[in-house]
């Protein structure tokens, strides 16, 4: 682990015993005060909110900086992304937003299921966070990618086996507002976020990098060219 992942998770399980104390008297004050002044229950409500944002952070930090080396199986890359969609059919209801499945027979991959759920969880959020106000779609696609497809994108040659010439493609289409231009570089970066208001620390993308990583995969995100962001991920088919 890097000396910034030990630092992060240091810092994170420090603070996690003293938010807890503080989140449990908030609690306990709550239901002990009958405020006759609202301004008391509304200070009460927002240290609440805070502990719970912090703990938010905290938690994000924890998995950004988790030493646990992914526990590797077989999976159905279709199932898992269903089982996200179905995790997430709240959210995506709330927001008017439909979901496509557009999948094909995949073959099973190595991975770490729990880590790569995490994966589809914080793009799918991130999804509906940038079609909240006006609802939308949510086309899902997996197929197997040739390499030398014209928009495979694939600079990093030697991220692949020689021999693989196939990937596995999860891509991730949405018709929110897409990512402007100048903060394209900096989607990935921790703590980068453009939705602080709405309670996002700017850990997601972060912590799905770190896991693609882990994978020995490749994650590209771009605008497509009508509306919306385009989330491409390549699995390894061969070991
Ligand atoms: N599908 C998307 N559409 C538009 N912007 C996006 C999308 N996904 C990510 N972003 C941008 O990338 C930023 C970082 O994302 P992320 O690391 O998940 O943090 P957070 O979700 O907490 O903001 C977001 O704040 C947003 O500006
Ligand atoms: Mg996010």
């Amino acid at each position: 682990m890097q000396v910034v992942g030990v630092i992060a998770s240091g810092i994170a399980h420090e603070v996690k015993n003293p938010l807890a104390i503080i989140l449990q008297g908030a609690e306990f004050l709550d239901k002990k005060i009958y405020a006759k002044d609202t301004n008391i229950n509304t200070a009460i409500a927002s240290i609440k909110e805070a502990v719970e944002r912090a703990d938010r952070i905290i938690k994000g930090l924890l998995d950004f900086s988790s030493v646990s080396k992914p526990d590797m199986h077989k999976e159905d890359i279709n199932s898992l992304i269903d089982k996200c969609v179905f995790l997430l059919k709240h959210e995506f209801d709330k927001r008017h937003i439909k979901v496509v499945r557009n999948f094909n027979n995949v073959p099973s991959v190595f991975i770490d299921k729990n880590k790569i759920e995490q994966v589809f969880v914080n793009i799918f959020m991130n999804a509906a966070y940038a079609m909240d106000k006006t609802g939308g779609e949510l086309t899902i696609t997996t197929r197997v990618l040739k390499l030398d497809e014209p928009d495979a994108r694939y600079p990093d040659k030697e991220m692949f086996p020689s021999q693989a010439d196939t990937v596995l493609l999860a891509e991730i289409t949405d018709t929110g507002g897409g990512i402007p231009k100048d903060i394209m570089e900096r989607i990935f970066e921790p703590f980068f976020t453009t939705n602080r208001s709405r309670g996002g620390a700017g850990l997601g993308l972060a912590i799905v990098k770190n896991i693609i990583d882990m994978h020995k995969g490749m994650i590209y995100i771009s605008n497509v060219d009508r509306k919306g962001a385009k989330v491409r991920i390549y699995f390894r088919m061969h070991q």
